[in-house]
Parts: C-alpha cells; structure tokens; sequence
C-alpha cells in the first residue's frame, strides 16, 4: 500500500513485527526500518533496511516508482546493517543511482561490505539539488556511530534524522498522532537510554546546532526506526532536550540480585526507609528483568543502589553483566552505593561494585553497606536507616 507522507515523499519502509531483541536491546513492540522515497525532477531515496527484508522492500518501492532504474541517489545515512542491509541488492536494481554518504560512511563501507562501489562523500553544508528540492547533510558523529548523519529537505522541512528521535516500535499507522502516544514516548525514552544516553553531550550540542545555529525550520522528523514525527515535534524535541540535560528527579533504584534471599531483605528494607522520605523508589531483580528496560528508569533516576551476594569472591554475574553494561552508558544518576549479604568476606565484592559505579561516572558513592549470612531484624533496621538517610541526599543534593 503506498504511503504519501508529505506531496511526492513516500514511506517505503519495513515493520519488523516479530522482533524482540536488537543487538541486546529488549524490542517488546518490534520496530520498524524506515526508508523514505523522494521524487522530484532526480529520485532519491533515503536510508534502507535490514537485509531479511529487501524483498518486501523493493516490492514497497516498485509500488511506488515501479522501475528501481529510475533512482538517482541512494542517500545512507548510517553504516549500521539495519540501514544498509538491502544496499548490495539496490546498487544492482539501481545502475544509474550515486550512493551518498558521510565521509566516516565512505570508509565504513568498504569495511563492512568489500564491495567496490562508487560512493560520494558529503561533508556538513553540503547539498544535492532534487529539482524543486534540496537535500543538505549535517553529519552528527557518535548519533549512533562515527559515520551518522541526517539529511534535512527543503522546502517541505522535513529532517530525516536516521537514529536520534527514533522508537523501536512497530505499527501500521505511521504517523505519531495516529499512536498512542503514552507508547512512542516510553519507546523513545528506552532508545535513548540504551542507544545514546552516553553521548547526552553531543545530543545537546546536535539539538543546539539543528536549532539555534542552523535554525533549521523542521515540520516533520522522519526518523529510522518507529513513527513519523509530525504532530508531537516539540515534545520530542523538549524530551531530548531533557535527557540530555541529564535532568534527574527524586528517585532511587535499588537494582540487585539475590542467592538466599537476604540480599533481596535488604532492598525491601531500603526501599521502606527510602518510602518513608516520601522519595520515589522502584525495585529490579536483575534475573526477573531485562538490563535494558531497566535502563529506560536509569535515565531519569537520581540514586542508585546497587546489591549482590558474594559468589566466588565477586559480584553474582548478573551484577557484573548490569554493571558492565551500566557503565558504558553513562547514567546520569548523581549517588550510587553498593549493597549486600556475604558468606564470608564481602570486600571484594563492594570492590568491585565500586569500581564499576566510578567507571560509570558517579559523582558520590557511598560507603558500601554488608552483613554476613542472613540479616537480623537489627541490621534490617539499619538498612531501613540507611534509606532514609540516603534519601534524603537524593532530596537535599539534586544540584549536583
Ligand atoms: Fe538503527 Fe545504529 O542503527
């Protein structure tokens, strides 16, 4: 079924109903891969799919233009397969078509799919003319990676903005205003968590460029992955302005896992001292649920309360998996401590929680807090004291 987006822009994209994890990343509305057809005096299209999917793909696009032979650009946005995956069967339907990329694109290309095609880089301010239309590049590095750029069109101010402002989401209504969007904002919140929380910085100076220097007048965001933003533009826009401001609000996570249950004593006597402060708290076992959705609570969470038993002198691995993944991804939380029952001895554990939580940038971590074996009321009551107090740093210290 052909969809008209804006006059003679079509979306000839892919719905991945089925998918339910993206390299580690829990999808559990699926996603889509956008691809955007513009036709003009020239034909370009802008970005691709996962290569499963080129035959529905082509078929998308022949319903649209019908012979592929008439495109003139195939414009990549981004490296990664889930948007160049049907590029090697596109250079051979689309002999008259120049691929465009960024520079980092060009180089990435030839690594990723030992082909010798002709590529043209584009650098930012650079432009293709459609006919009516221009296209111009702003490359935005590290929006996923180093190659990425968006291309924004004028005069329809339409910026296809490839990773940054999408949602893993999959729906046959394409525009934002025809979801629920309570849905598109929780899927755009675990994007960004998961996918770029660690470049906050970038996101900001890319948001003021876009904005403020380029004062690119934008009417539609089509992004790579989820719904067309058109309606709710400013509530995105203000959303990552949010995120990556790194805003945090009164709230503490206690993320643990637990052998005998008495790691598990402690985060529910936490989270009672925490409740009493009147401060958010949310707790997480981490062999119940998915790193990355708790990494989506991450964004805005002020405190982190880290807990694990003692196996083999470490942290339990499924700690150690969260952690790993926790710090590369830099939260914006303000406090962290580290938590739990032992055997025998607890140190190397709290060692090694602490080590991760530095490497994660946390400004202030606390004193790690332990008991051995199974807590008594007393040190439970301890524990709930330590909520309290540690709720209250989340209320007095959200300046920092
Ligand atoms: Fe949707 Fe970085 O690829």
């Amino acid at each position: 079924m052909k969809l008209e987006l804006a006059n003679n822009v079509y979306y000839v994209g892919i719905i991945d109903w089925d998918l339910r994890n993206f390299h580690g990343h829990s999808t559990h509305r699926g996603s889509t891969y956008n691809s955007y057809l513009v036709i003009d005096d020239k034909i370009a299209l802008i970005d691709n799919v996962k290569a499963p999917f080129t035959n529905q793909f082509i078929k998308n696009i022949k319903e649209v233009i019908g012979d592929l032979s008439k495109i003139d650009y195939l414009i990549c946005n981004h490296l990664e397969g889930d948007h160049t995956g049907s590029l090697p069967t596109l250079v051979k339907l689309c002999p008259n078509a120049q691929i465009v990329t960024s520079e980092k694109g060009k180089a990435g290309f030839l690594r990723m799919y030992k082909e010798d095609w002709d590529i043209k880089a584009v650098k930012e301010g650079d432009t293709i003319n459609l006919g009516t239309r221009t296209l111009t590049f702003v490359p935005v590095p590290m929006i996923h990676w180093p190659d990425s750029m968006m291309t924004y069109m004028t005069p329809d101010n339409i910026l296809f903005s490839n990773d940054a402002f999408g949602q893993h989401y999959a729906s046959s209504k394409r525009l934002d205003s025809e979801n629920p969007i309570h849905e598109i904002m929780e899927e755009a919140a675990k994007y960004y968590a998961n996918i770029v929380m660690h470049v906050s910085l970038l996101i900001k100076k890319t948001l003021q460029k876009v904005t403020e220097s380029l004062k690119l007048k934008i009417d539609m965001i089509c992004p790579s992955h989820g719904v067309v933003w058109k309606d709710h533009i400013q509530d995105i826009l203000a959303a990552y302005t949010k995120w990556a401001n790194r805003e945090t609000k009164e709230k503490i996570l206690i993320i643990y896992d637990t052998m005998w249950h008495s790691t598990e004593k402690m985060a529910f006597a936490l989270a009672e001292g925490i409740q009493e402060e009147g401060v958010e708290v949310k707790i997480y076992n981490l062999t119940l649920t998915d790193n990355s959705d708790i990494m989506t609570e991450v964004l805005d969470a002020r405190g982190l309360l880290i807990g694990s038993p003692t196996i083999n002198n470490g942290m339990f691995p499924t700690v150690g998996g969260f952690l790993t993944y926790l710090k590369g991804l830099k939260p914006p939380a303000k406090y962290a401590c580290a938590f739990g029952s032992y055997g025998w001895n607890s140190k190397n554990t709290m060692k090694q929680i602490n080590a991760n939580l530095k490497e994660a940038m946390i400004p202030e971590i606390l004193e790690p807090i332990t008991f051995n074996f199974t807590p008594d009321p007393e040190e439970l009551d301890k524990c709930k004291e330590f909520g309290k107090v540690f709720a209250k740093k989340i209320k007095e210290g959200g300046k920092i």
